[in-house]
């Protein structure tokens, strides 16, 4: 209910954006996706995309079947055939006389600087791939992988793919809890981890979080490889712990990539939903990589040979993995990666990586564009950023003010920008602008891309006409739609098809403008977006309450200028426990553990009661009025309503 008062009032604000931005013809002349895809996507149907998956990946066996959609809401893409990530992504570039090509260039915070070409990159990963195996690792192992933003990140997500095992990356702001549970629900045999990372000019680290995850007994790890990136001290367990550069770096760079199936497991990356327990969503080979790779090369205007990409995701996150890993290197692309935050040493850091890499497309998120926006125009100036071509965004919807700074401060008033929606699940991008073809609007992701099927529809399930809003769906399955929910089918059908007969439904609320275009006004759900990052609210209520000083919780996402949201939390004490300012920093940091650092409340309020209905629904739109300062809605279901003066007054206390 909340969600929609709040589209009420973005949408007001929305029917008064008319800035447009068409193509220049200089653009258009030369980009990659030409108008035509359009209709020949529409045309040709599921065809369009067995000519993607053959025209941008080498096949080891062809595939007899495009789409099985038999087996509904369970997907199997190009049937029959087989194909091997890593050999994609890495040896056919050698084969092809690239090998000379920078892959990556990595950064480290502290200035230290790594250069892969495609061969050095190929010999790395085939060098990894020798490592696990002789640790046991072979074809649908689960790898756990919880390393920072360094080179040896991507190549063990490429060995594991090599040899068929399925990388369970997890984000390293994880707690030992969060990265516990997710080991588990994996029965990951490997943990790839370091002893830890810089994090704004400091060692911090990595390693003593594995420790503590597997303290406990009855887990399922046979092996941990421990990358050595800062030199801090590290506890070590003989028989368990593995240094990298031991076993990777004496291993033989002889080995060949075997293809797997198109529907082989990939990876499993886990997320927030509207319960308690994060979701392992599972994405297989064949329809991942093809979706990965022609996203990457339409919606950015990738021109291998010159442009150097930088997307600014961690790969613990899905944009990591798609647009770091898969997309860049499928297509051959030179990439920067660079491991640090935005401020170390300096608010420029970006903007000097920019002008000294030449990065040409960058891909970033609208938190990032806000918190740079704010650190003031002067500080992009002093940089030369006039290699960059092209402007992407990504995770959370991008407000119309950053759009335009986006645009003008960063793009000289000239480069694109793509804001793309796309999610997890659905693996690769789905709604965005084509440059060189889109007349871009300042904070609108606009048209799906060719060959996707997204539609707003009401609460029947009705398509809206333009000029309204609803839910965001999507009609047609997908090459790089998620295969489900790791050990759990029940939950897959559930979650995304069971709210509209035939359609997955995102959990978006979105608009349609005069002209069809799509807004995405943010979740309809329990689901919060904390810079770009998911949260879910009963997360982040299951750890508070799991606190023997707290009685109830709940937690909402609170509008905020930079972060999108804020976590705000509502907390009623047991009768022990004292409410002072030690209680809030005690709950805080329970949640850090069991959660991890990005989701401690920005607020957390000790209360008398909860606003609930009278079949004890926590009524959380209340809550959000508080929590946003404003005048507290209709509370006329309310079982007690007393209760919104309570929490009025204890927080003017
Ligand atoms: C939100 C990140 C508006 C959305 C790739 C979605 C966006 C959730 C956009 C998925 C965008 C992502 N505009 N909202 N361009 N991109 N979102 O799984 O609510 O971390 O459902 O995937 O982020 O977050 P996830």
């Amino acid at each position: 209910m909340s969600n929609e008062e709040h589209q009420g009032d973005a949408l007001e604000n929305l029917l008064q954006e008319n800035r447009k931005f068409p193509p220049s013809e200089e653009f258009a002349a030369t980009a990659v996706a030409k108008p035509a895809i359009y209709d020949e996507a529409k045309s040709e149907g599921t065809e369009f995309w067995a000519r993607q998956a053959r025209e941008l990946l080498t096949w080891d066996t062809d595939f007899t079947q495009t789409l099985d959609w038999s087996d509904a809401p369970f997907a199997k893409w190009f049937v029959g055939g087989t194909v091997n990530a890593a050999y994609n992504a890495l040896d056919r570039h050698v084969e092809q006389g690239n090998g000379d090509r920078v892959a990556i260039y990595f950064e480290g915070e502290p200035g230290d600087t790594r250069t892969y070409t495609y061969a050095q990159l190929t010999e790395e990963v085939k060098k990894a791939a020798n490592a696990f195996e002789s640790l046991g690792v072979s074809k649908g192992d689960r790898v756990a992988v919880y390393l920072p933003m360094i080179p040896e990140a991507v190549i063990t997500m490429l060995a594991c793919a090599r040899i068929g095992a399925v990388h369970s990356v997890v984000f390293g702001g994880f707690s030992a809890d969060a990265l516990r549970s997710r080991i588990d629900d994996a029965e990951a045999k490997l943990v790839v981890t370091s002893d830890g990372t810089y994090r704004r000019g400091k060692p911090s680290s990595l390693k003593p979080a594995v420790d503590q995850a597997l303290k406990k007994e009855g887990h399922t790890v046979t092996s941990v490889v421990v990358v050595k990136r800062n030199g801090e001290p590290v506890e070590w367990q003989d028989g368990l712990d593995l240094w990298w550069h031991d076993i990777v770096d004496s291993a033989s760079a002889e080995h060949t990539a075997v293809a797997h199936d198109a529907e082989h497991p990939l990876f499993i990356l886990y997320t927030s939903g509207t319960t308690g327990k994060p979701k392992g969503i599972l994405h297989t080979t064949g329809g991942y990589l093809t979706q990965s790779a022609y996203t990457h090369k339409n919606v950015f205007d990738l021109k291998p040979e010159k442009d150097v990409f930088w997307c600014t995701a961690d790969i613990g996150w899905v944009t990591g993995h798609t647009y770091v890993t898969y997309g860049p290197l499928l297509n051959g692309t030179t990439q920067l990666m660079y491991e640090g935050t935005p401020d170390t040493p300096h608010q420029g850091r970006w903007w000097e990586l920019v002008e000294k890499y030449k990065v040409s497309i960058l891909y970033t998120a609208p938190t990032a564009i806000r918190t740079m926006m704010k650190w003031g125009d002067e500080i992009p100036a002093k940089y030369d950023l006039s290699s960059i071509r092209v402007l992407g965004s990504v995770g959370e919807p991008i407000n119309p003010e950053a759009w335009m700074w986006y645009r003008r401060v960063i793009g000289a008033d000239k480069a694109p920008v793509v804001d793309t929606w796309w999610q997890t699940e659905t693996g690769a991008t789905m709604i965005s602008p084509l440059p060189g073809i889109t007349v871009t609007k300042p904070g609108s992701a606009q048209v799906p891309l060719p060959g996707i099927s997204v539609d707003v529809v009401d609460e029947m399930g009705q398509s809206v006409p333009n000029g309204s809003g609803g839910y965001l769906v999507i009609r047609e399955p997908w090459p790089s739609m998620l295969r489900g929910i790791w050990g759990d089918p029940e939950r897959f059908k559930e979650t995304y098809w069971s709210r509209f007969d035939n359609m997955y439904f995102a959990g978006d609320g979105a608009k349609k403008d005069a002209d069809g275009d799509i807004w995405l006004m943010g979740r309809v759900d329990d689901v919060m977006n904390i810079s770009g990052h998911r949260l879910s609210t009963t997360e982040i209520e299951s750890a508070l309450v799991s606190h023997p000083s707290v009685a109830e919780a709940a937690v909402v996402g609170a509008r905020d200028e930079t972060t999108g949201e804020a976590v705000v939390a509502f907390v009623i004490l047991r009768g022990s426990a004292k409410s002072d300012d030690d209680i809030v920093t005690t709950l805080r940091n329970h949640v850090g553990q069991e959660i991890g650092p990005i989701a401690k409340p920005r607020h957390i309020l000790v209360v008398p009661e909860l606003p609930k209905t009278r079949s004890g629904k926590i009524m959380r739109r209340l809550l959000k009025d508080v929590a946003e300062g404003r005048e507290v809605g209709d509370a006329s279901t309310l079982a007690d309503a007393t209760v919104m003066q309570q929490i009025a007054t204890s927080m003017r206390k």
